[in-house]
């Protein structure tokens, strides 16, 4: 009988990430992994130490070959990262060895079934989506599941009530410019970068300094306060200008500023230089500006104060983490503009932790 520490997972054939992946989980967890294949593969080497050879499938002397490595190492699980491999190994197990087990799906059916689940996440929000848009045309099923897909790729602190509602109110934005104080590594930025560019609303102005000195939450707990100052915002920086490049990238400028000086920059009404070197002209009213910067009481007044105005007849703002559980700035901040500004305000409403206000035409 093998112990625990004995027993281990052959990985066959390991020649991609899946492999990569499969190998550096299971060792972290302290699990003893083989890896083999029929080709030379020096990254999968490297990572397990050694890659064992085995003839192809389809050769005379693979039954012998596997089942000698198998026994020689103690094998008793098998992953099979390759599709088609994986559905001969379902077969050549099942008669031949049943005693190994084969785990995971097939790398296909893994896709279909997380494709499946996507479809069935977008399908929940969609009476959402409808609401949101308040009638006028939304987003089909499928572009409010690629949009996810997609948002869902790219780190960040947007949630799918968030992005669900974000993707109803372009349908009743007007035109005009789509600003966004704080963008991180782009999650919201690439939702709010593609409604404009399907509604034909405006071209997107992200605003993000990425330094530990702005991202500090002095009202936060003391634990918290500076929980953001070992972060390599240079990384964070670059990841947001790859997660936008797949984007059209002709309609959005970034400023490296603190909010405050982003606007100074924005209200001197010239163009703004794209990732890419071209200029992006701006209208100098906004039609839908997301506010999730700083989430200090003094940051987010100082956001709003200056930003909103420039908001649209009939614009939006959408004021993040109103409901928030490290600090109440922005919803103070939220709830006196709600009081103060209550008759030009057409509706307001709270999703996913955000705070979403629609003017008055
Ligand atoms: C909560 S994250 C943004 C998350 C992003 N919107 C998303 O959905 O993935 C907050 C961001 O605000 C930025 N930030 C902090 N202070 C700022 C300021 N004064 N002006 C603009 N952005 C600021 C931080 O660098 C950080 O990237």
């Amino acid at each position: 009988m093998l112990t625990p520490a004995e027993a281990a997972t052959l990985v066959f054939p390991a020649v991609n990430q899946a492999a990569l992946d499969y190998l550096k989980a299971a060792c972290s967890r302290g699990e003893r992994v083989v890896c083999a294949a029929s080709v030379a593969n020096d990254e999968v080497a490297a990572a397990a130490g050694e890659l064992h050879r085995l003839p192809a499938i389809h050769d005379a002397d693979f039954a012998t070959r596997f089942f000698a490595l198998a026994d020689a190492q103690s094998i008793v699980r098998v992953l099979c990262p390759v599709s088609t491999v994986h559905a001969f190994m379902t077969r050549f197990l099942a008669q031949r060895r049943p005693d190994l087990q084969l785990i995971g799906e097939s790398p296909v059916q893994q896709q279909i079934a997380a494709h499946r689940a996507l479809m069935a996440r977008a399908q929940r929000l969609m009476p959402l989506v409808e609401l949101c848009a308040g009638g006028f045309p939304a987003l089909s099923l499928r572009e409010a599941a690629g949009v996810l897909r997609q948002a869902s790729l790219i780190y960040g602190e947007s949630n799918d009530d968030k992005l669900a509602a974000m993707m109803g109110i372009f349908a009743r934005a007007p035109q005009g410019d789509v600003v966004e104080i704080g963008s991180l590594m782009g999650r919201s930025a690439f939702v709010l970068l593609y409604l404009a560019w399907r509604h034909r609303i405006g071209a997107l102005l992200t605003v993000d300094p990425w330094t530990a000195a702005e991202c500090a939450q002095h009202d936060s707990p003391a634990a918290l306060q500076h929980v953001t100052d070992e972060w390599d915002y240079e990384v964070l920086s670059e990841g947001f200008m790859l997660n936008l490049v797949p984007c059209r990238a002709d309609d959005h400028a970034h400023l490296r500023l603190p909010s405050e000086a982003g606007f100074a920059a924005y209200a001197r009404g010239e163009p703004i230089r794209s990732p890419f070197g071209r200029p992006v002209a701006y209208s100098g009213t906004i039609a839908v500006i997301h506010i999730d910067g700083n989430h200090d009481h003094a940051a987010v007044n100082q956001d709003c104060g200056l930003w909103l105005t420039r908001l649209a007849p009939g614009g939006w703002l959408i004021l993040d983490d109103y409901v928030w559980a490290h600090g109440d700035g922005p919803q103070r901040v939220g709830d006196a503009l709600l009081r103060d500004q209550a008759e030009g305000i057409e509706c307001a409403f709270c999703c996913g932790k955000a705070l979403f206000v629609k003017l008055r035409h």
